[in-house]
């Protein structure tokens, strides 16, 4: 099985090298809920349990339960759950690596990294050096008066700039090295940190000078990179840090780190062009702006987004240029819509940019314009109907097609049902039609391909052994050293039974996984929320009595498929010979069954 903390998408990871499940596996083993939850919200011992007002949703009387034993958190108002890793994830909106290191932190525990292969120096040092840099930007914007009249000129505050860290690389060319000391570790890590280039000649260079230095803070706040920007005219006008070990553009958004801090829960956050945008945003009292780092809005991005709120309002130039990126961002978003998310394209007037708008009409004229913001839906038909002309028939035929690779994308679920009832009343066509020509169009390579079958859950007439097998293990991971894994269960057609099978060998390699775990292990699988789900029911069962009933649980699941099998074979031979195998087989059943 692939490493949890490998989830392609984790680009950190990536380079950094990946994280060892064996370290997860104790990393959540150690980890004590109680205390991890404990330290964020207020919680009453109840019995083996612990109980409190639940964080993620507002609540006069306490339906947050943490169990210890399990590993485990669960609001029975709201159905929040989730591991000691989960809960950082979505209490303190942090991606999986971080919540990993957070956790690990609190446990004295360093994080070790799987070798990737590629040549990687540890990222410690490039943190390090980094965050020394920002200081003394910051320092020398304090010794460097022109450089705080361009800042005042453009309307930022001291206050604000001290908030985003904003500092001033001095004129020349070695300032860092002379700062910090010109030593060749000095050297190596200025250069791991994009701070320095060299020269052809040979010998080094800052990279950033005579420009105001804004830092890029990832999650945790910690500096990853710089935009620098030329005070008046020069090209560049924006500076940026290359790509290193801690930096990746497609990943960060400036400013998300300060709006967090700003408020824990964000309703609403604007994307935005530009780093003067989000500070003069702040500027203005509107601390929920971020901004991409000078490229489209990626996958990535949105998903950090969603992490951290259910409405995100992009805003673009009215301009050609902004109406592209408005495009794109669009085709980017349409794959991470569900319900209950809301994506939002606001067109600023030809000219302006949010700096300039809020600036002069303030935080009321940019509110008011936020309200009339288009849902994507809405800027989706738009944006048809200008490549299509629907007054006649070829023109409803044209954006038809046109809809059909959008909407192939948008996972299936309400979402996609209401977007597609919409697009279909605007064609005049039944939704039921539309569909089907989606589907036609998800066929094709480009597009994602089916959506795994449920692995399991309460279909089928009766309830199921699987489940119920499952749902035990997963409440006492013990059970699993008490049997024998059946030969044929991972084959078995039961819902559900190469899952349990599965779960069965990950225990038999790893008997003392706890049920986070096991979790943990399935975070990124489909399964996952499934057997999350699992646990929030309550097994009201002790670990003795449970042992029992499971290993009478997988006896009844083979005996279940033992009968299947012959039924099927039996139908076989009513219908014409049986081979010699199939005979054999039979044979066997019949024989087992004595
Ligand atoms: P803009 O050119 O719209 O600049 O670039 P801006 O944000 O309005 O900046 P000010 O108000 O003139 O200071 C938007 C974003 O594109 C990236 C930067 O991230 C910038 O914030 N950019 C732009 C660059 O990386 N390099 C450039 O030379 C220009
Ligand atoms: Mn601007």
């Amino acid at each position: 099985m692939k490493s949890a903390a490998s989830s392609g998408t984790d680009n950190k990871n990536a380079v950094a090298g990946r994280i060892p499940q064996d370290f997860i596996d104790e990393l959540v083993a150690r980890a004590d809920i109680a205390e991890v939850v404990g330290m964020r919200v207020q919680l009453k011992k109840a019995g083996r349990e612990y109980k409190a007002c639940c964080p993620f949703h507002s609540e006069k009387t306490p339906s947050f339960t943490v169990s210890p034993d399990k590993g485990f958190y669960h609001c029975f108002g709201c159905g929040a759950h989730g591991t000691a890793l989960g809960f950082l994830m979505e209490f303190d909106r942090l991606e999986f690596v971080d919540a990993i290191e957070e956790l690990a932190q609190h446990l004295g525990l360093e994080v070790p990294r799987e070798d990737s292969g590629a040549s990687h120096s540890p990222v410690a040092p490039v943190f390090e050096i980094l965050s020394s840099a920002a200081k003394l930007y910051q320092q020398a914007l304090r010794e460097h008066p022109d450089a705080v009249a361009y800042l005042k000129q453009r309307g930022v505050a001291g206050e604000t700039a001290r908030d985003f860290g904003i500092g001033y690389a001095p004129a020349g060319w070695d300032f860092l090295l002379r700062a910090l000391g010109d030593s060749e570790t000095t050297r190596r890590e200025l250069q791991s940190a994009g701070l320095i280039a060299t020269r052809e000649s040979g010998g080094f260079y800052d990279r950033f000078r005579d420009r105001i230095m804004f830092p890029i803070r990832d999650a945790r706040g910690r500096t990853v990179a710089f935009g620098g920007r030329v005070m008046g005219e020069g090209e560049p006008k924006y500076l940026n840090s290359p790509e290193t070990a801690v930096f990746h553009k497609g990943r960060e958004l400036y400013g998300l780190f300060d709006a967090r801090r700003a408020s824990r829960r964000l309703d609403r956050i604007l994307v935005v062009e530009g780093y003067m945008d989000v500070v003069s945003l702040a500027e203005s009292g509107v601390h929920n702006a971020v901004a991409t780092l000078g490229t489209a809005t990626t996958a990535e991005h949105l998903k950090r987004l969603f992490r951290a709120t259910q409405e995100v309002v992009f805003c673009f130039d009215g301009d050609r240029a902004g109406r592209e990126a408005a495009w794109r961002a669009l085709q980017n978003t349409l794959p991470e819509m569900r319900e209950g998310r809301q994506v939002r394209f606001l067109f600023l007037p030809d000219g302006d940019d949010p700096d300039s708008l809020v600036r002069r009409e303030g935080a009321a004229g940019l509110g008011a314009r936020l309200e009339e913001a288009l849902p994507l839906s809405d800027y989706l038909l738009q944006a048809l109907k200008n490549q299509a002309d629907i007054t006649t028939t070829e023109g409803l035929a044209r954006l038809a097609e046109l809809a059909k690779p959008l909407l192939a994308v948008v996972p299936e679920g309400i979402y996609r049902d209401l977007l597609t009832d919409r697009l279909a009343g605007e064609l005049q066509l039944p939704a039921q039609r539309l569909s089907s020509l989606v589907a036609g169009a998800a066929a094709q390579p480009a597009t994602p391909g089916p959506r795994p079958r449920r692995p399991m859950g309460r279909g089928g007439n009766r309830p199921s052994l699987v489940r119920r097998a499952i749902q035990i293990v997963l409440n006492y991971p013990a059970v699993a050293g008490s049997v024998s894994v059946p030969t044929g269960l991972a084959e078995e057609s039961q819902r559900g039974a190469p899952l349990l099978a599965e779960i069965l060998r990950m225990l038999r390699a790893q008997p003392d996984l706890s049920c986070a775990g096991l979790l943990e292990r399935f975070r990124e699988r489909p399964e996952g929320p499934h057997l999350q789900q699992l646990l929030t029911e309550e097994l009201l069962l002790e670990a003795e009595p449970a042992a029992r009933e499971f290993a009478d649980c997988l006896a009844r699941i083979m005996a279940r498929g033992r009968d299947q099998r012959l039924a099927e074979l039996v139908e076989k031979a009513a219908a014409g010979p049986l081979s010699e195998a199939e005979r054999e087989e039979l044979r066997g059943i019949r024989r087992s069954e004595d």
